[in-house]
Order: C-alpha cells, then sequence, then structure tokens
C-alpha cells in the first residue's frame, strides 16, 4: 500500500515530509481484517491490547464505538495504550503528547508524527480489525 505524505514546515529553508497513517481513509478491499475478540469482552470505557503480526495495538471502546490505533508513541517509541483517555484522546503515559485515536493525529507536542489508525469491524458479535495487505 503507498503510504499518503504530508509535507510540513519545520524551518525557513527546510520542508520534511511526514507519513500519515489514518488507514481508515483507504479502501476497505486493501485490508486484511483479522477477527480479535467478541465484542463483549471489551465494554465501554475498556481497552483491550493485542499484537497483530508484528503490530502492537491498542483498542478502546468509547461510548459503545471501538477505534484501534498502534501501541507506539511516535515521539519516543514507548508505550501509548496505558495513557489516560480524554474524550477521543489518549496521553502518552511517558511525556504527554496527545494522539486522536479515531485518526492516529498528533495532537501536541512533544510527538509531531501520526501515530497507525486501523479500521474495526463488528461482526456476528466479534471485532476486527483491519490490516493493511502487504
Ligand atoms: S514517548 Fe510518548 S510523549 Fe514521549
Amino acid at each position: 500500500m503507498r503510504e499518503t505524505c504530508v509535507p510540513v514546515y519545520l524551518s525557513t529553508f527546510s520542508l520534511y515530509t511526514f507519513p500519515m497513517f489514518n488507514y481508515k481513509t483507504q479502501p476497505i478491499e486493501n485490508f486484511e481484517f483479522v477477527e480479535i475478540a467478541p465484542a463483549s469482552e471489551l465494554p465501554n470505557g475498556e481497552r483491550l491490547f493485542v499484537e497483530v503480526g508484528d503490530k502492537p495495538i491498542v483498542i478502546f471502546n468509547i461510548a459503545g464505538q471501538f477505534f484501534a490505533i498502534g501501541d507506539v508513541c511516535s515521539h519516543d517509541d514507548g508505550p501509548l495504550g496505558d495513557g489516560d483517555v480524554e474524550g477521543h484522546h489518549v496521553v502518552c503515559p511517558r511525556h504527554g503528547a496527545e494522539f486522536d485515536v479515531r485518526t492516529g493525529k498528533a495532537m501536541s507536542m512533544p510527538a509531531v508524527v501520526d501515530i497507525p489508525a486501523y479500521p474495526v469491524q463488528v461482526k456476528d458479535g466479534n471485532i476486527f480489525v483491519g490490516i493493511p495487505k502487504g
């Protein structure tokens, strides 16, 4: 799958591109959906840590909706999923960067790079997370 990049101007003289990882914007046929667990095992306000292939993922149930993001902070590669949840933001427990669990977008310093946000489906009462093919 081709990543989309966004240009970011960090100073007057430099231009960097950071990859965008909101996979939910990609066509659904680009994903393999992996069964995770019964939805009943992830009640409102809870989170579930899983590893799919080599990807650490945390799945949140926020007000009855499921959101899956990478469980690695883009600031310093710390685990993110144990952080406090404020609305749809998770706060990294190490240095306080916030990420939107709906999009993976880095919302505050010290993180400036987004994290993966994976599509989630519930079928027959089971949670599936979409992992990009290839
Ligand atoms: S490792 Fe998450 S803010 Fe530093």
